[in-house]
C-alpha cells in the first residue's frame, strides 16, 4: 500500500519542466507545499518516506527469506535400490551379535547371551519363518531383574532402505521394546534411528524417534511431510534428557491393535536428503510390498510416510553412519521405569521393579515376532 502511493506519486506528479507547486486561491498566488510533489516535501516527510522504504524492504526481504525457508524441502528423487541383506528363517539370528552387558537404559532386565537364549527359548524360529525374541516368563521371583534380549545386526549401514515384517509387537506393563539402529560404540556420534518403540501397554502409538550428537535439529517451522505427530523438535541428546525428536503414530501402530490388525511392514530409508519411516498395516501394503523380498521397492511411490526426519537443519550424512540394526525388549529403565509413565496406565500397579519380579505371567505378550528384514542399497 505505501509503496503503491510513493510510486504512483513518483510517476505521475513530478512535472518533465520544473513548475512551482502552488495553487491559486481566488486571485492570490499562495505557495503551499503539496504533499504529492517531493520538490516540495520538508526533511522530516523525506525522513518519513525514506524509514518507510527502508522498512519496506527489509520486510521484503525477511519476508522472501523466511518464506524461501518455509518452503525448502530436500528433493526426494527416486532411487533405484536393490536387495543387500536378507534376515530371516532359521538363520535369522546367526546375523546378529547379543549384547549382554549391564543395561545402558538402567532396565530391571538381564540380557541373555546367544546360547542361554536358545536354550531357555527367549529366541526361537517357527516352521513359517518367522523370528522370536521374548521375555522370560518363567521365573516367578526376579528379584534382580527378568530375562529379556537384546540383538545387533554384525552388518553396519550409513544409507539404504531397511523393510521389516512384523508380525507382533511387544507389549504389557513394565516393557519397553524397539527395533531401532545405532552404533552402540560410538554413541550419539553416529547417531540413532528408533523406526518402533513403545513403553507399557503401548497403546499410545509407535513413537519414531531420532537421537544424535549436537547440532541436528528437524526444526519446528521448517516443511515436513509426514501423518505422525511431531513431538519435539531437537535430536541432540543433551536437550531434555535425551529426549530426541520424535514423532508419534496413530495408536494403531504398535501393541493389541496393530497385532491384532496382522501387523504389518515397516520400511525406513536413510539417505543425505533425509530419514523417512513408513507404516504399512498388512491390510494396506503398497503393490511392490505384496511378495517379499520386495525385488525393487520404490518409496517415491508409497505415498506420505509417518515420520520425516528432513536434512533441513540437520546434516543427515555426518550424523547418522555405520548403524545396526538393534532388536529388544527392555523392563523399566529410564522410560517405562518412571513412576508417572509405568503408572500411567491403570492396570500397571506399584512399582515396575515389582511388577517385573512378580508378574511373570503378565509378559506372555512381551515378543517380537518378525517376518524378517530386508535392507537394500542404491544401486
Ligand atoms: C518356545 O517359544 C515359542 C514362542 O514363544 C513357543 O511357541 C514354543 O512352544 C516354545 N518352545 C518351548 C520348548 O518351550
Ligand atoms: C524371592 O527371592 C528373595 C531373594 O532371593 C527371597 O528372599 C524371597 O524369599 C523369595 N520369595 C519367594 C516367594 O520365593
Ligand atoms: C562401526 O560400529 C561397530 C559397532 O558399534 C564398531 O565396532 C566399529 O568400530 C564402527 N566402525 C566405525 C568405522 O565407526
Ligand atoms: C549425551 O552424549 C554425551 C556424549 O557421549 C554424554 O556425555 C552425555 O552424558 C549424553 N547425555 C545424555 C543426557 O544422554
Amino acid at each position: 500500500m505505501y509503496l503503491h502511493e510513493k510510486s504512483q506519486a513518483t510517476a505521475t506528479v513530478i512535472p518533465s519542466s520544473p513548475a512551482p507547486a502552488y495553487r491559486e486561491i481566488g486571485s492570490e498566488t499562495v505557495s503551499r507545499p503539496s504533499r504529492f510533489n517531493p520538490r516540495g516535501w520538508r526533511w522530516k516527510t523525506w525522513l518519513i518516506v525514506g524509514v518507510v522504504t527502508i522498512v519496506v524492504i527489509i520486510a521484503a526481504v525477511v519476508g522472501g527469506v523466511l518464506g524461501a525457508r518455509a518452503n525448502a524441502y530436500p528433493n526426494y528423487s527416486k532411487v533405484d535400490y536393490k536387495l543387500q541383506d536378507t534376515y530371516s528363517g532359521s538363520s535369522f539370528f546367526d546375523n546378529f551379535d547379543y549384547f549382554t552387558g549391564y543395561d545402558p537404559a538402567h532396565g530391571f532386565v538381564h540380557y541373555v547371551d546367544a546360547a542361554g537364549s536358545a536354550a531357555q527359548n527367549l529366541t526361537s524360529t517357527t516352521s513359517t519363518n518367522t523370528a522370536i525374541l521374548r521375555v522370560d516368563t518363567s521365573d516367578t521371583n526376579a528379584t534382580t531383574g527378568r530375562k529379556s534380549v537384546r540383538i545387533t545386526s554384525k552388518q553396519t549401514y550409513s544409507t539404504g532402505l531397511f523393510i521389516f515384517d512384523i508380525v507382533h509387537s511387544p507389549y504389557g506393563c513394565a516393557t519397553w521394546p524397539a527395533l531401532w539402529l545405532a552404533d552402540e560404540s560410538n554413541w550419539p556420534f553416529h547417531g540413532e534411528i528408533d523406526v518402533m518403540e513403545a513403553v507399557n501397554v503401548a497403546d499410545a502409538g509407535n513413537q519414531v524417534t531420532l537421537h544424535t550428537s549436537r547440532g541436528c535439529k528437524i526444526g519446528k517451522s521448517r516443511k515436513r511431510k509426514e501423518t505422525g505427530k511431531a513431538l519435539s523438535y531437537d535430536c541432540y541428546n543433551g536437550t531434555n534428557s535425551n529426549e530426541g525428536c520424535g514423532v508419534q503414530g496413530p495408536t494403531s501402530s504398535f501393541g493389541e491393535a496393530y497385532n491384532n490388525a496382522g501387523g504389518g511392514l515397516y520400511a525406513m530409508e536413510l539417505r543425505a536428503q533425509g530419514i523417512r519411516v513408513w507404516n504399512f498395516p498388512r491390510a494396506s501394503l503398497p503393490s511392490d510390498l505384496q511378495s517379499l523380498p520386495a525385488s525393487a521397492p520404490d518409496p517415491s511411490a508409497w505415498g506420505t510416510p509417518l515420520a520425516d526426519f528432513p536434512n533441513l537443519e540437520c546434516d543427515i550424512s555426518s550424523h547418522f553412519k555405520n548403524q545396526s540394526i538393534i532388536a529388544n525388549i527392555d523392563l523399566c529403565g529410564d522410560w517405562a521405569g518412571q513412576a508417572s509413565v509405568f503408572n500411567a496406565d491403570a492396570q500397571c500397579t506399584g512399582t515396575c521393579s515389582d511388577w517385573v519380579a512378580n508378574e511373570a505371567s503378565s509378559f506372555e505378550s512381551a515378543f517380537w515376532e518378525f517376518g524378517g528384514f530386508w535392507t537394500y542399497n542404491a544401486v
